[in-house]
């Protein structure tokens, strides 16, 4: 707060109640009147393995989460139906995609904080997961004509691993060239987040710069098949986790 390191935002303190429990992340897509729930992921924030160092965007996901049925009712019920007839009563008519970080405490689902955006990289675990095609979806939402609408789920689990750049999250390298993409088996995912091309190359361009996504049967594949492409790509100063979805 003193050296001003994040601007405006360190002028403030508020003091909150500390939630115990598990993180997970709640997605649903709203045209203004009804929303559809997504599936539920959940994201690895410390940079390193066992929940260690330095607190990031995500270094990894996995989706989706099998919930209690009460919870799923008090995340429907108590957060999503309230949030949007909370909107319509202001007139704020939002359409898009909300966000719900969530703690599931000893006395249930309670709410962290509230975007009105994907999460990142829990998207991406989420993707391989949705057989529905979200443009129609999306589409209805435009059109505020999402009431009815159902999502279709794929089978499995999938997990996503984040390789970050050397420096990551304070200060990431960038220009070093990746290789190893094309090596990547059919079937996996890499998702590009801090890249460019150059030059015919493509150069780590971010602090998170792929996501190596797979969906498979068991946990236990998804994590094989996305660990084994990770281990083909490489690219100066690389870091992963090595325990995303345990
Ligand atoms: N992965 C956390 C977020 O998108 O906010």
């Amino acid at each position: 707060m003193e050296k001003r390191i994040h601007g405006y935002s360190g002028s403030k303190v508020i003091l909150e109640e500390f939630l115990t429990g598990r993180e997970a992340s709640v997605m649903a897509l709203v045209d203004g009147k009804d929303f559809l729930m997504l599936p539920v992921s959940r994201d690895h924030k410390r940079l390193s393995d066992h929940d260690l160092g330095p607190n990031t965007g995500g270094m990894g996901a996995l989706a989706p989460l099998d919930l209690a049925p009460r919870d799923l009712e008090i995340i429907h019920k108590d957060i999503l139906r309230k949030f949007v007839d909370g909107i319509k009563k202001e007139n704020i008519n939002f359409c898009g995609v909300i966000y719900v970080g969530l703690m599931f405490t000893p006395e249930g689902p309670k709410v962290l904080e509230f975007n009105t955006r994907f999460g990142d990289p829990e998207t991406q675990a989420l993707m391989p997961v949705i057989k529905t095609d979200l443009l129609e979806l999306l589409a209805a939402c435009a059109d505020g004509q999402l009431k009815g609408k159902t999502l279709e789920i794929n089978p499995g689990v999938c997990v996503t691993v984040v390789l970050s750049a050397e420096g990551y999250p304070e200060n990431p390298q960038k220009g070093a060239e990746i290789t190893g993409l094309g090596q990547v088996p059919a079937g996996v995912e890499v998702f590009h987040a801090g890249t460019a091309p150059s030059g015919g190359k493509t150069l780590t361009a971010g602090g998170r710069v792929l996501a190596v996504t797979a969906l498979a049967p068991t946990l236990t594949e998804a994590r094989k098949k996305a660990y084994a492409a990770a281990g083909k790509i490489q690219f100066e100063g690389m870091h992963y986790r090595k325990d995303i979805g345990l």
